[in-house]
Parts: C-alpha cells; sequence; structure tokens
C-alpha cells in the first residue's frame, strides 16, 4: 500500500510551496533518477557476467538469484520509493537491499564493487541524515560479516572488509556532504524567496503610499478651491436673496458675481482634473494672479483688499510648485478672512528675503488664538507648503486681526 509521506526536508527535489523552492529543477532531477536507473541495471549486468564468468560453479544460482531479487524489489519498490518518496516502499527496498548484499559478500567479496551502487541509493532512499547513516551502517555490516567470518576460518583474506571500509567511509562523507548542500541551497531558496516577498509587499506598500499622498492632494485642491468658491456662491446668494425685494439692482450685481465665481470653480475643476494646477496660473504670473484674486474677493465681499509687492525685488523665478502654494496660502487665508475676521481691510503682501518668497495675508478683524485646535484648512496648507520645503506662521490674536504668511525657499 501506497502512503503518502511528508515531503522530504533535506533531499525532497521539488520541494513544497512554501520551503523555498527545489534544489533541483524539475528537468534536472528527472535526469537524474533517469541516470540512477541506468546505472543500476549497467553495474547489475556486469556483476551477472562477473557470476557468469566466474571459476566456482556451486553459489552462482543462489548469487544470480539474490541479482533477481535485487532486480525486482529496484523495479517494484526501489525505483517508484525514489521519485514517490514513499518511506515504506524505501524501507522495504532498503531491507531487500541489505539482505542481498550480505548473500554476494558471503557468497562472492568480489562483487562489493555493488556497494558503489548500493550506498548512493541508501542515500538516495533516506528522508534524513540519521537514516541514511543507518542504513549505510546497515549495508556496510551485511558486507562485512561474510568475508569476517570466511576469515576468522582462515578461507579467505581480509581484502573484502577493508574495502568495506574505505566505501563506508566515502559513502558517510558524500552523503553528509550532499544533505549539507542540498541544505544549504534549500535555505538560500528560502531567503531569497523571503526577499521576494519583502520586496513585493514594499512595492505594494509604496503604491498605497502614492495612492493616499494623491488622495491627500485631490482633498486639499478641492477644499482649497471647489469649496472655497462654493462658499463664496452661498454667501453671495443669501446676500442676493436679501436685496431682491428691497435693491434690485444690488441683487443683480450679486448674481453677476455668483456667475463669475461659478465660471473660476468649473476653471478651477477642470484645472484640478487635468494636473492639479491652479487655473489662476494658467497663462498668468504670480502677481498677476493674486491681483485678480484680490479684485474678486473685493467684488465679492466689499472689503477694501490691498496687493504689495513693493518688498519683492527682483530674484531667480520661482518653481511652479512653489507658485502653486504661495496662491493657495493666499486663496486660504483670505477665505479665512471672509469666514472668520468680520475685517473691514485686507492687505496681500508679497516679499523676499535672503531668496524665500513669502505671501502675507493680513486683516483688521477679530482675531483668534492660533494656539487653539484649528479646522483643515490652516492644517492643510501647512502639509501643502511643507512638501515644497517651505512653512506656515500665522500671528494673530483675539482682538488683534490676523497675519497669514506663507513662506518658500524660491528657486
Ligand atoms: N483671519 C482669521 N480671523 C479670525 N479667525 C480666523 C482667521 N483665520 C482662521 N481663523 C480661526 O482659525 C480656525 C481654523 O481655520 P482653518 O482655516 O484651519 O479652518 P476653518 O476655516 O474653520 O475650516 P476649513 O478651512 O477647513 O473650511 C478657524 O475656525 C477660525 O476660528
Ligand atoms: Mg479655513
Amino acid at each position: 500500500m501506497t502512503r503518502s509521506v511528508e515531503p522530504r526536508a533535506a533531499v525532497d527535489p521539488f520541494g513544497e510551496e512554501g520551503d523555498g523552492g527545489p534544489p533541483l529543477s524539475e528537468r534536472g532531477w528527472r535526469i537524474t533518477v533517469r541516470g540512477l536507473h541506468v546505472v543500476f541495471v549497467l553495474m547489475l549486468t556486469i556483476a551477472v557476467v562477473t557470476i557468469a564468468l566466474s571459476p566456482v560453479d556451486g553459489s552462482k544460482p543462489a548469487l544470480l538469484a539474490a541479482l533477481g531479487v535485487l532486480a525486482v524489489a529496484y523495479a517494484l519498490l526501489g525505483a517508484p520509493a525514489i521519485t514517490s518518496r514513499d518511506q515504506c516502499r524505501a524501507t522495504a527496498y532498503l531491507v531487500v537491499l541489505v539482505l542481498v548484499f550480505g548473500v554476494l559478500a558471503w557468497q562472492e567479496p568480489s562483487l562489493l564493487f555493488l556497494l558503489f551502487l548500493g550506498y548512493p541509493q541508501v542515500w538516495f532512499l533516506s528522508e534524513r541524515v540519521p537514516r541514511g547513516m543507518a542504513w549505510t551502517l546497515a549495508l556496510a555490516a551485511a558486507s562485512t560479516i561474510g568475508p569476517f567470518v570466511a576469515w576468522s576460518r582462515g578461507d579467505e583474506p581480509i581484502s573484502g572488509p577493508a574495502q568495506t571500509l574505505v566505501g563506508l567511509v566515502f559513502s558517510l562523507a558524500m552523503g553528509l556532504w550532499v544533505f549539507r548542500v542540498l541544505e544549504q541551497s534549500r535555505q538560500r531558496a528560502l531567503l531569497i524567496r523571503e526577499l521576494e516577498r519583502t520586496r513585493a509587499s514594499l512595492a505594494a506598500a509604496q503604491h498605497e503610499r502614492g495612492v493616499l499622498a494623491e488622495r491627500e492632494r485631490l482633498a486639499r485642491e478641492v477644499h482649497d478651491t471647489l469649496a472655497q468658491g462654493y462658499t463664496s456662491i452661498v454667501v453671495l446668494a443669501q446676500t442676493a436673496a436679501a436685496q431682491l425685494d428691497t435693491d434690485p439692482a444690488a441683487a443683480r450685481e450679486r448674481l453677476a458675481v455668483i456667475e463669475d465665481v461659478a465660471r473660476d470653480n468649473l476653471a478651477e475643476a477642470r484645472a484640478v482634473v487635468a494636473a492639479f494646477r491652479p487655473a489662476g496660473l494658467e497663462d498668468s504670473t504670480l502677481v498677476e494672479a493674486l491681483e485678480r484674486l484680490a479684485a474678486r474677493f473685493a467684488r465679492e465681499t466689499g472689503l477694501a483688499v490691498r496687493v504689495d509687492t513693493s518688498a519683492l525685488g527682483s530674484g531667480p523665478e520661482l518653481r511652479r510648485d512653489e507658485e502653486v502654494v504661495l496662491l493657495r496660502g493666499a486663496q486660504e487665508a483670505l477665505t479665512n478672512v471672509r469666514r472668520h475676521a468680520a475685517a473691514t481691510a485686507v492687505v496681500i503682501r508679497l516679499s523676499r528675503v535672503a531668496g524665500q518668497v513669502s505671501v502675507h495675508v493680513e486683516d483688521d478683524g477679530v482675531g483668534f488664538d492660533p494656539d487653539s485646535p484649528g479646522g483643515a484648512g490652516l492644517e492643510g496648507l501647512r502639509g501643502r507648503v511643507a512638501a515644497v520645503g517651505g512653512s506656515v506662521d500665522v500671528a494673530s490674536s483675539p482682538g488683534a486681526g490676523t497675519r497669514v504668511t506663507v513662506r518658500v525657499p524660491g528657486s
């Protein structure tokens, strides 16, 4: 009966999922097994010819019968066990092998050259090193007893056991070495698989981080552009509704502003979808974009808004991403002025100090405590500015207005 067994730890030629893979390729293993069969047939043929040519007739039938038993056992037990790794068949074959060698050594020690076949077979059929060693010793013992008894009787010189001893030492050394090499190769394969797994999970984590960063950027863009536009539209619509009966002309003007804001929002939405670039900077400089922003803000809120570029001076051009964060900073600060400051005037100031370019948005409103926990607006702005190596500074206190400064390193 065939029993399925655990895969061999050291000589499992193909390995199992998760054990680090095979030390030998499938093709390499097939060729090795075929080679073993060929060597078996060849050596057995040589042994049969040796027996046929032997002058001693008496032991011939016993020797040929022993070799016949070995051939049948190899066909039915040994060969299938090598490929199926069935330890029951392997053990049965090894028992036959040891007995046959006992007979051969007893009857015809010159046939002990077959040990060159027997020892490798032992190692190929052994699952672990101790098992291989035990069967090697058993085979050596079986091959030694006969000649030893003959020698002790004074019949023959002790050449057989000496050869067996040399073969034994050689076989043990070879078996241990092969097991060691296979074990090292298995360990290496395990390591490689582990490295591959780590690399794959690293790539997945990086991808995940990229997706998260992209999502965060998108959220920031929506907050900084579309949400602010909609805030304006809501406020303007409320004002227009309130003015509709009392001051239709003013209400009409508000409606015109609502249309403008909605158009800008549409342009921003398209820019966000296109490449996350602010529509304000599409085909104009930062100063022009800030002036347009200020004019629109003044129209929407009725506040006095001034853009001061006197401290800008001249210097190297800013990078595109630096211009974008400065414009976004001004937008966020102005939205906060509209929503929280109750101010009457706002100044947007551009300055350059030691190469660093800053946008300051200053209002004369109610102010607040900058250390108190804030919303997503300023927090998001800090993240966005930090991404280009800049910083955000909020100077304010209750009743004393607010100044938001966004600073970028400058190219
Ligand atoms: N110019 C300002 N004047 C007075 N208070 C301000 C001003 N700017 C910010 N604040 C205060 O700081 C808080 C945090 O602002 P932040 O922009 O981070 O969040 P938010 O405006 O409340 O919400 P969000 O911007 O996420 O829609 C505000 O809630 C407000 O109390
Ligand atoms: Mg805000």
